[in-house]
């Protein structure tokens, strides 16, 4: 279940000196690389971090999928409430495997479509009520805080408009929590309510949770595989340790970020998917590379605000929206394209010519070839005007080189982080702006803050 990582053209005999890197600076690296692997299997032994165990949660799959068919065909639609970490995951699975939302086919009970309540917008949770039916619906709060204010508002907004069609027993039945085991009031609610309930891993963080229960009730629910999911990010796992750069992907593409970031100041990373179906993943990577990375200070506490600002793009769609940009702008970027050896169909152009010679050249090839052939003369571009690119390939968009892709990326994230000397596993800017929203929204214990606001507020008026 390979993914196949190719980085020729990050190299300085592709894209010049200035923008690419040199053999003898990748060889002066590799140790730099095996401390990392080192350093974070030192973490993972001492139980710190736990998503690399999570693809070998037999026991876990098999109670999520009962769950899943014990209410089989009760439900049309699986309303996913939760934020970050806690809903990308989710979105990035079910777009990847059955498409993304607008193009999936039509929703039933033998085809249940995923919701998926993300933000505070009223009007979107307004829409989204009027489009769902509360008797057809089972509703997944997830929160591993189980505070977050998003989550909590929008679940009580929608655990009253199921208690009002259902009554408050049935309401509960067709609501499934995923939660902390040991803390906060969502697991307290989930008790006092009677909701079956799955837990996160104390030592799994939001954004590094997709192959727990945050990601895997959801695509079980919407009926996804999620055993062949786990058993593509197990093959990537084993690989993940391995301490020889030509095997482990993650680590090796880790070490090329990491000296483009520091030697060259690529401080930007493009996720660039020539794929509807990986559009998800690279929202969900998007937060997995900005939370993770862009730390104010380092393991020593001494200030580096460090950080590689991830950009999501679509091929070829932004190929007439951004690349213009990427061609001549600022040279601070390395594109990641994502590509699939292999296409599930490749849509043959129709052979019959029109007479115009727009159509006919195209006439009797396929959309595959296409856009295969819009990323490699997008990453030839690229190339040719020194800005540095490589390729993650997938043999095909299945749920077992997802899991891989996904398992791939995670610890690369983690290796990343102990290149650069941070924790990739805290997020003091985001609890910050919680703690700022609790102050404001007048929640008990948080005054000083909802002060702290005032303060501000009063700073603003006087500049
Ligand atoms: O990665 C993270 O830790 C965050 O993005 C969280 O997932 C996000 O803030 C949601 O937190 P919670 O699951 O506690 O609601």
């Amino acid at each position: 279940m390979s993914i196949q990582f190719d980085p020729i053209n990050l190299h300085a005999t592709m894209v010049g000196p200035r923008h690419g890197l040199e053999p003898s600076e990748i060889e002066a690296a590799q140790p730099s690389a095996l401390d990392a692997l080192n350093g974070f299997r030192k973490s993972f032994d001492e139980g710190r971090y736990g998503f690399p165990s999570l693809p070998a949660q037999s026991r876990l799959l098999s109670s999520i999928a009962s769950a899943a068919a014990s209410l089989s065909g009760t439900y049309d639609t699986v309303c996913v409430v939760g934020i970050g970490g806690s809903a990308l995951g989710a979105w990035a699975l079910d777009c990847a495997l059955r498409g993304p939302h607008p193009v999936q086919a039509a929703h039933s009970t033998s085809n249940p479509r995923l919701v998926i309540l993300d933000n505070v917008d009223p009007e979107f949770l307004q829409l989204a009520l009027a489009s769902m039916s509360p008797k057809r619906t089972l509703v997944v709060p997830i929160a591993k805080s189980g505070s977050t204010a998003e989550t909590m508002a929008t679940f009580l907004v929608v655990d009253e408009w199921m208690k009002k069609a259902l009554g408050a027993k049935k309401a509960s039945a067709r609501t499934i929590a995923v939660t902390s085991e040991g803390r906060g009031d969502l697991k307290a609610f989930a008790t006092a309510n009677n909701l079956t309930t799955f837990h996160i891993p104390e030592n799994v963080g939001g954004r590094f949770s997709v192959l727990s229960a945050v990601g895997m009730v959801p695509a079980a629910l919407a009926g996804l595989d999620i055993r062949a999911v786990c058993r593509g990010a197990a093959s990537m796992t084993q690989l993940s340790w391995k301490p020889d750069l030509s095997e482990n992907v993650a680590l090796r593409s880790a070490l090329y970020h990491h000296l483009l970031l520091t030697l060259r100041k690529k401080s930007i990373q493009v996720a660039f998917p020539y794929s509807n179906r990986l559009w998800g993943l690279a929202f969900w990577f998007r937060q997995l590379w900005a939370e993770s990375l862009g730390k104010a200070k380092n393991r020593q506490g001494r200030t580096v605000n460090a950080g590689q600002t991830p950009v999501a793009a679509l091929g070829a769609t932004d190929q007439h929206s951004q690349v213009q940009l990427y061609m001549e702008g600022p040279n601070d970027k390395v594109f990641t394209f994502w590509a699939a050896n292999r296409w599930n169909t490749p849509c043959p152009i129709p052979k019959a010519k029109t007479g115009f010679e727009s159509f006919d050249y195209l006439a009797g090839q396929s959309m595959a070839k296409l856009i295969d052939s819009e990323r490699n003369a997008t990453a030839a571009a690229l190339t040719a005007a020194n800005r540095p690119n490589c390729t993650y390939a997938l043999d095909r968009i299945d749920a077992a080189h997802l899991g891989a892709f996904i398992q791939m990326l995670e610890f690369q994230t983690a290796f990343m982080g102990e290149l650069m000397g941070i924790d990739a596993f805290d997020q003091p800017g985001v609890e910050q702006g919680k703690v700022f929203t609790f102050g404001l929204m007048n929640r008990p214990g948080y005054e000083k803050y909802a002060v702290a606001y005032k303060t501000y507020q009063q700073h603003r008026s006087e500049s």
